[in-house]
């Protein structure tokens, strides 16, 4: 097959924290102030299991955790306050946030005629891309706002799909979350880890940022 061909059917979908900008740092920051006000301290290790889920379902986790429980007003409010101090981080963010390799392959893909959409669970999601300044370069965006389910549900993912008019199974996934992983695996898709091998073990192929991937990676992913 002529490789141009291959190249106009393939789609990347982009996790937002921790794989474009490092932002992941910031979440857990924010939950782990949240959680010490219950004399509860957040892990690093707990923290794995918040990254990709919803704001709603991560306090969920972390009351269970922390053995607490909320009034449903003193929840809310602890999700408001949790996005304020979030929000601050994000206030001074610029485009020295972006993670190591994402300008230059994002440049890579355009050169290369490949479309490429945002599949990020957050809700700040457009305000982050804006504060680094990347907010034009992507052919779609879904983000927190316009699912019912997140990750690890396939929902956004499928929906990134379809806004791109891709088939799923043309579709490359760069998540450095397991319930990520997994909401690219249910989808249909191949998936590539941004991280640590023996925590996202689903993934088709893990690397440590996106420096070390080139086009002919991407290719042989889908052909497997
Ligand atoms: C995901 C993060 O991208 O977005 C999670 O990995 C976060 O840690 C989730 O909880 C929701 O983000 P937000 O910005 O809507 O609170
Ligand atoms: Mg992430």
């Amino acid at each position: 097959m002529e490789l141009g061909i291959l190249y106009k059917m393939l789609a990347c979908l982009f996790d937002l924290d921790g794989v474009i900008v490092d932002t992941a740092k910031y979440h857990f920051l924010a939950w782990k102030r949240l959680a010490s006000a219950w004399n509860f301290d957040l892990t690093e290790e707990q923290n794995e299991h918040l990254k990709g889920v919803s704001r709603t379902e991560s306090l969920e986790i972390i009351l269970k955790l922390a053995h607490h429980t909320l009034s449903k007003e003193a929840f809310e409010e602890a999700l408001q306050i949790k996005n304020e101090w979030f929000l601050d981080f994000v206030n001074e963010m610029n485009e020295n946030e972006i993670l190591e390799g994402v300008t230059d392959f994002l440049h890579l893909l355009k050169q290369n005629k490949i479309v490429f959409s945002l599949a990020s669970s957050s809700k700040n999601a457009k305000n982050i891309l804006q504060k680094i300044g990347l907010f034009e370069q992507f052919d779609a965006i879904v983000d927190g706002n316009d699912i019912i389910n997140s990750k690890p549900d396939p929902e956004i993912f499928e929906k990134a799909a379809k806004k791109l008019n891709t088939d799923t199974k043309k579709c490359i996934v760069f998540e450095d979350a397991v319930a990520g992983v997994e909401a690219g695996k249910r989808a249909g898709m191949k998936v590539i880890g941004i991280g640590d091998k023996e925590v996202l073990k689903e993934a088709d192929i893990v690397v440590k940022n996106l420096k070390e991937l080139t086009i002919k990676d991407l290719e042989n992913l889908l052909s497997k």
